[in-house]
């Protein structure tokens, strides 16, 4: 049995939404250490420039807005030109909102669920022709969508497009695992806990308090992002299909007995 070349991504193309910083960044840098060439994108070209520059040079921006289905196809078709085929996709890119339910606004729905959710759809679907082209019999092409641990149990907070969003991406992995199968490309999801992040500001910056309810004791680290997205990516994760992949240092599946009031 040959495990030294388990989690190898030797020769891989991949491409992460939302990599310039966050569990977008951890992931591409992952990938990167792997072995992989990463087209890391977001709206902020600056962003995404200084980060392909801080990762070297198997790290390229790819900076587009992908919250319409025109800013999808976009993409799909800049990394075309760039690369034949694509083996890992990770659909990151992700927002937040949060306000009272009385006065949640319709942008705050449309936002979050235009992200969260039609893009990944859509960015997948434009994609589909360069994960085919990548797919072998003993290789299947990747896909990996970055939901929530907020997608299978409530937090405290009134985001309730996000929990929703999040929700509907876990969901959406199986119908497409489901249909992209046949193809040869596997799609999975992660589920991330608490992980330090312009988005999750309270683990940034108050990570010991956030720690507090959280049974393994601490916030996520980029390394537990990375190497779950690497088992995922990688052919150690060859055999998993469908599957939401909870990272949360134990929140969901252990959180017996756990105080939150300090
Ligand atoms: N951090 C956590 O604790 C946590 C927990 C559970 C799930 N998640 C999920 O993890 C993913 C990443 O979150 P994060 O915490 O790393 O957030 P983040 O730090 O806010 O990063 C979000 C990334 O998405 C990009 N982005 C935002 N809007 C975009 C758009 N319209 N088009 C293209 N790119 C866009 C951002 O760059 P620009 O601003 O330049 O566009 C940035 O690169 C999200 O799906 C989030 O829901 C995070």
């Amino acid at each position: 049995m040959d495990t030294h070349s388990l989690f190898s991504l030797e020769g891989r193309v991949a491409l992460v939404t939302g990599g310039s910083r966050g569990i977008g960044r951890m992931i591409a840098e992952g990938f990167i250490a792997q072995g992989a060439r990463v087209y890391i994108s977001s709206r902020k070209a600056d962003a995404c420039a200084e980060t392909a520059a801080a990762l070297g040079a198997s790290c390229i921006a790819l900076p587009m807005d992908i919250s319409t289905v025109e800013g999808c196809r976009l993409l799909a078709s800049q990394f075309g030109e760039q690369e034949p085929a694509l083996d890992i996709l990770v659909n990151n890119a992700g927002f937040a909102w949060g306000q009272p339910f009385d006065t949640f606004p319709e942008k705050g729905w449309d936002r979050v669920m235009d992200l969260n959710v039609k893009s990944p759809f859509f960015l997948t679907q434009a994609l589909h022709g360069a994960l085919r082209n990548a797919a072998k019999p003993d290789r299947p092409a990747k896909v990996i969508n970055i939901g929530s641990i907020d997608g299978l149990q409530l937090n405290l907070w009134e985001t309730y497009s996000y929990h929703a969003s999040k929700a509907a991406i876990h969901h959406l992995t199986r119908r497409l695992a489901a249909l992209m199968i046949r193809d040869g490309i596997n799609v999975t999801a992660i589920a991330p806990g608490a992980f330090a992040s312009e988005m999750n500001r309270a683990a940034r910056d108050h990570g010991d308090i956030v720690a507090k309810a959280v049974p393994a004791g601490r916030i996520g680290r980029a390394e537990d992002m990375a190497a779950a997205a690497i088992y995922l990516a990688s052919r150690g994760g060859d055999y998993v299909v469908g599957e939401v992949l909870c990272v949360d240092g134990g929140v969901v599946n252990a959180a017996l007995n756990i105080r939150i009031d300090g």
